[in-house]
């Protein structure tokens, strides 16, 4: 096997077809929303590395801290010879984990963005030289299917990037993940915590106002893949703490009463003034929360560190599938797009 290989596993076709089915299912619909994943085309993946260089964004920084004290005791509790990585980005908190594992047998990063990928994984490659990289291109909340790879494999989806899906979403997911794991693998699993509102808030609306740019850009990818007129002048970034559901919210607030045309919908979008549209939720855990939405999908917390109060990082194994139950979910796509 060549050392590094990229597999497209989301053809580019249906990356649009999804984009104008979100746009179209979240712009007609009161309060109006947008999925998260849609903010990561070239700039936006700039602007979020830039985000976790920002004095408030501490999640990135706690996360790194962890990693660098942890490697060591998860490589040696897991034994992995295969690590895959969930939405690993530009793969750059990883070092940490591939540098505790020196017999590692394959890397698999796993991410919607091909530049990223490509970028990561030749500077793997050189950093690297004896390890496989099998880099997927796929979105991974609506199908994975593995490369054959040596066990025990560690599944690691770190950044808290789990936030960004809702409550069923979650247990969706980590029920997918619990479907990919065999005794003896583990998830390694990274979550901001619930803290003081201020220092929540201050981390996604920075004085800097990188936070804005990088929210108001899912606006410049709707206007670049469907021909919209989005005047991102026109709508003010917020960033809020919602108590009830332990998340925090981003939103474009229309600053006037405007209509945004978008041609390739065939769609003519009202806001009001003052109206929001919501870009982005970002739930915060605690221990015990983790812990019951893991084991609800059939994952057992067996190891839980912290950098302080300020953010988890979870190690998890499969439990014995419980007798008479349905099996997990599959992950492999359904022709609806939601894992049947
Ligand atoms: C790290 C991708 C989960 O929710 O904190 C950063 C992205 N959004 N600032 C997060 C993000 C606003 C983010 N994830």
């Amino acid at each position: 096997m060549s050392p590094f290989l990229i597999t497209r596993t989301l053809p580019e076709e249906a990356a649009d077809a999804a984009l104008r089915a979100d746009v179209l299912r979240g712009l007609t619909r009161t309060p109006k929303t947008l999925p998260p994943k849609w903010f990561y085309d070239a700039h936006g993946s700039e602007l979020f590395e830039k985000i976790t260089e920002l004095p408030e964004y501490y999640p990135a920084r706690a996360e790194r801290e962890l990693l660098m004290a942890s490697s060591a005791d998860i490589a040696e509790v897991t034994g992995a010879r295969t690590l895959i990585e969930l939405g690993s980005g530009s793969s750059e908190k990883t070092r940490y984990l591939l540098d505790a594992m020196p017999d590692l047998d394959t890397y698999v990063p796993v991410d919607v963005s091909e530049s990223a990928l490509t970028e990561a994984g030749h500077r793997l490659v050189a950093q690297r030289p004896g390890l496989n990289i099998h880099a997927l291109i796929t979105d991974f909340t609506t199908g994975l299917a593995l490369p054959g790879t040596p066990g025990p494999r560690l599944l690691a989806f770190l950044g808290s990037t789990i936030g960004n899906l809702v409550p069923a979403e979650r247990a969706r997911l980590l029920s997918s993940i619990r479907s990919l794991l065999s005794p003896g693998d583990a998830l390694l699993l990274g979550a901001d915590l619930v803290k003081d509102e201020q220092v929540l808030v201050a981390a996604y609306s920075d004085a800097a106002g990188v936070t804005a740019a990088f929210n108001k850009n899912v606006l410049s990818v709707v206007n670049r893949a469907l021909g919209a007129d989005f005047d991102l002048d026109a709508f003010e970034h917020v960033a809020r703490w919602d108590a009830t559901n332990e998340w925090i919210e981003m939103r474009l607030r229309s600053r006037t009463d405007q209509t945004v045309k978008i041609p390739a919908l065939d769609l003519a979008i009202d806001f009001a003034a003052g109206e929001d549209l919501r870009t982005e939720v970002s739930a915060k855990f605690r221990e015990q929360g983790v812990r019951h939405e893991l084991a609800h999908s059939g994952l057992e917390l067996t190891r839980w560190w912290t950098s302080g109060p300020l953010y988890g990082l979870a190690l998890a194994r499969p439990l014995p599938p419980r007798a008479g139950a349905r099996p997990y979910t599959s992950l492999r796509p359904s022709p609806s797009g939601r894992p049947s």
